[in-house]
């Protein structure tokens, strides 16, 4: 196996709070374990453009507390044609990079994924994104704090709900993904949660309805995940023409919910990941997601952590339900 002397990283996909606490632990890491570092702007574009410089340990001061990427990101079109990939390769050879950290989502380790592959690279992943839907993993890095800014969210909306007598429907991303919409109704005392993994569909609705929720609440509030088509205008729309009788508001959080300084749990797991990342590579792993199961560091196959059926537990429906009589 070829020594690896020099680590490429880079951020990709959508920001997550905690990406720059993960920058700066490997590049620390690295940097400690005798690695050089190089720090690759804007994904995987940054790649293909020779966008790339090296790190310092300085070059990570001050950034833990900061949301967003100092390496910058994006979703690379480019990265998924053979072209460019193999512009990404012959760049990391004129550099000397001898192993790439990527740090995203379900594509940007799709993208990592098959990279390896082709090019017999070592790859690792850390999983960073607000959506929490890689496996093998708790948590993402920026799933803590967007959930702790979703309820902060819904804890003012409650003030104008409760003040109206209101049903409100309160739209939160997660693209296919139903945590973040289940986790902070139950942190925000809501009352009911649509999630896509509740395979009751479109009648999840007639469940929070059926409920009686009104007889015993004067105003509800409704967690709904982002969806092309049933997103919380729908079911607005849906209670406003089925239920006359109720005021129903519609809120959609969009781009708010990604930014702000990383909660102590995003620092703490990105700066484990990003240690665990170093180690990962001094022992020879390779095309292995970073993840933390149970409180132990995990490597994670590629191939597990991308499969897009990560389980939104019963039993968080359920305490939901419980609770929200
Ligand atoms: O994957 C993170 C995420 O914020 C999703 O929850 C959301 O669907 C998507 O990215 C939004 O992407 P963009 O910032 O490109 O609109």
């Amino acid at each position: 196996m070829r020594k690896i002397n020099c680590i490429g990283i880079l951020t990709s996909g959508g920001d997550a709070p905690g990406m720059n606490a993960a920058v700066r632990a490997v590049t620390r890491a690295g940097i400690a374990n005798g690695f050089r570092i190089m720090g690759i702007f804007r994904g995987y574009e940054g790649l293909i453009n020779d966008d790339i410089r090296e790190f310092s340990t300085e070059d990570v001061s001050n950034i833990i507390q900061r949301g967003g990427t100092i390496l910058k990101t994006a979703r690379s079109k480019d990265f998924e044609t053979p072209e460019g990939r193999q512009k990404a390769y012959d760049n990391m050879q004129k550099r000397g990079i001898d192993a790439l950290i990527v740090i995203g989502g379900n594509g940007s380790l799709t993208g990592a994924r098959i990279f390896a592959q082709e090019f017999d690279v070592p790859c690792i992943g850390l999983p960073g994104t607000i959506d929490n839907d890689l496996n093998g993993t708790d948590s993402t890095i920026g799933y803590d704090t967007t959930l702790n800014t979703i309820m902060e969210c819904v804890d003012k909306i409650r003030d104008t709900a409760t003040s109206h007598e209101r049903i409100f429907f309160v739209e939160v991303m997660g693209r296919d993904a139903g945590f973040l919409a289940q986790n902070s109704a139950i942190a925000a005392g809501a009352e009911a949660a649509i999630i896509p993994e509740d395979s009751t569909g479109a009648d999840q609705l007639e469940k929070f309805i059926g409920r009686g929720i009104r007889k015993s609440k004067s105003s509800s509030i409704v967690l709904v995940s982002e969806s092309p088509k049933c997103g919380a205008m729908y079911y607005a729309e849906r209670v406003k023409k089925e239920y006359p009788e109720y005021d129903v508001r519609v809120s959609i959080l969009g781009h708010l919910q990604r930014g702000g300084s990383p909660s102590a749990g995003d620092r703490i797991l990105a700066s484990r990941l990003g240690v665990g990342a170093i180690h990962a590579i001094q022992e020879g792993q390779r095309n292995v997601m970073i993840g933390i199961k149970n409180d132990e560091v995990v490597y994670v196959p590629f191939s597990n952590a991308i499969k897009s059926d990560k389980p939104v537990k019963k039993e968080l429906i359920d305490v939901l339900a419980l609770l929200s009589i």
